[in-house]
């Protein structure tokens, strides 16, 4: 009986997650927490893991999430829809959130910036996959489209140096 390792589960991780623009919204020192809803049950769970170039997922990763609100405006002033984590021992993540508004030329997204324990910085963006404008958004590519599950439920997988 052979005995794979756990990380062989792990091939389908592909190349490493391109890098895109943080954009003029991103703030430092956001909260810690994986929820970013302030009422209510999260109208969107993203999860996945953070794996190295070798598939192997990464403990400790951190994650910090920002994005639009409900009517397409960050908030600047504090920190409503920002927030960091760390992945766990397993190299997961869970973000609990709402679904941010598109505003004028963009398409929906989320921003995120990866960074494993002791590695380089990724600054990037996850998409929407089926939605109209995308088409329109010169930033939008498919290998930053979230995988959606079922309604409300996303999943993306980062692969970093
Ligand atoms: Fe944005």
């Amino acid at each position: 009986m052979l005995l794979w390792p756990a990380y062989s589960l792990a091939r389908t991780c592909g190349p490493q997650t391109p890098r895109q623009t943080e954009g003029p919204f991103f703030k430092p020192a956001s909260p810690r927490r994986t929820s970013l809803v302030e009422r209510g049950a999260p109208a969107l769970v993203v999860t996945g893991r953070v794996l190295g170039k070798d598939c192997k997922p990464l403990a400790n990763a951190l994650l910090d999430f920002w994005h639009a609100d409900e009517e397409g405006a960050y908030d600047n002033q504090g920190f409503r829809y920002r927030g960091h984590q760390l992945t766990d021992a397993e190299g997961r993540y869970r973000l609990e959130t709402i679904l941010p508004a598109v505003y004028v030329g963009r398409t929906r997204h989320i921003h995120v910036k990866v960074q494993p324990a002791g590695g380089r910085l990724v600054t990037t963006q996850l998409y929407f996959p089926g939605e109209a404008q995308n088409a329109r958004d010169g930033l939008y590519r498919d290998d930053l489209a979230m995988r959606m599950e079922k309604r409300g439920a996303a999943s993306y997988d980062f692969v970093v140096a």
